[in-house]
């Protein structure tokens, strides 16, 4: 990432942390605070409202044990469990993301390599609010995770596609092998999916956002399999603009906090000879409108 354009980190006498933004699109670093301290009410305030103006917030060089990282998670709203109960940790709101195997068993979801721009949960009624990961051990090289500022990509569409898509839905599948490549309403047997606005308000902000994504989106609603794709496809290339997007490369012990009402996220390749651990929590959301 160049930083050319981003300024240094400033402090603010209103603000009790600096905060250092993280790429011209969205993100920012919030410097100065210590998550495993308790947090008053006060700064919880300006952390909230940094979070809703940048979308993306870093917090680098934290120490947290679990129940740290779930009790500042709950500060946002309730944590939902994870569902795949073998990759949960001790605290059952974290699930670990890892490609470390132990004994030929994986530890942890997503294991390997690239994953396609996506947004938590969308394949259900009420998607995650937001996510967090916390870095314990990170590639020397890739396995950066990408984010893409998804009210910069609603707002800059043509206004032919902004009325094309107004007040449509879409369908999301929780199919990875598959929907990325094979879209289309007939979504396999047994496969969870769920109908959204392909455009959403958020909530705190009021701002309208893309809610689509090319590893969970499958299908439009009113539109044929083919129309689908192709409406589908143009909307993909236009929300993964590097314009749109910053780049996160890990540390160990960063805290990044994404919002999955108006960002979505991808990773990059990384290689299967070296580590990578994180800590997940997620955290609920409302259903989309
Ligand atoms: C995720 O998509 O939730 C995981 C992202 C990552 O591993 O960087």
């Amino acid at each position: 990432m160049t930083s050319t354009h981003l300024s240094d980190a400033t402090a603010s006498t209103s603000l009790p942390f600096r905060t250092r933004p993280l790429s011209p699109s969205l993100g920012a670093e919030l410097i100065d605070i210590d998550l495993s301290a308790p947090m008053s009410d006060t700064l919880f305030e300006s952390v909230l409202d940094a979070w809703h103006s940048h979308l993306v917030i870093l917090l680098r060089d934290q120490h947290l044990s679990e129940d740290d990282q779930v009790r500042f998670a709950e500060r946002f709203g309730p944590t939902s469990m994870s569902t795949r109960g073998h990759f949960q940790s001790k605290n059952p709101a974290i699930m670990l993301i890892s490609n470390i195997r132990e004994d030929g068993k994986q530890i942890g979801a997503l294991p390997d390599g690239e994953m396609h721009f996506h947004t938590d949960q969308c394949h259900q009624e009420r998607p995650a609010m937001a996510t967090m990961l916390y870095s314990i051990e990170v590639p020397s090289v890739g396995g950066n995770t990408l984010f893409a500022n998804a009210y910069g990509a609603y707002e800059t569409l043509p206004a032919a596609i902004k009325q094309r898509i107004e007040g449509r839905k879409a369908l999301n599948a929780y199919d990875y092998d598959i929907a990325a490549t094979t879209r289309g309403t007939k979504v396999r047997e047994g496969v969870p999916s769920y109908w959204h606005p392909i455009v959403r308000t958020h909530p705190a902000t009021g701002r309208k956002a893309l809610f689509i994504n090319r590893l969970m989106t499958v299908a439009i609603e009113g539109l044929s399999d083919d129309e689908g794709e192709e409406l589908l496809n143009t909307l993909f290339d236009h929300q993964e603009q590097r314009t749109f997007i910053y780049e996160h490369v890990w540390r160990p012990n960063d805290v990044l906090l994404w919002d999955n009402r108006c960002t979505l996220h991808a990773r990059t390749d990384f290689s299967d000879k070296e580590r990578r651990l994180m800590r997940r929590v997620a955290i609920k959301g409302e259903r989309p409108v």
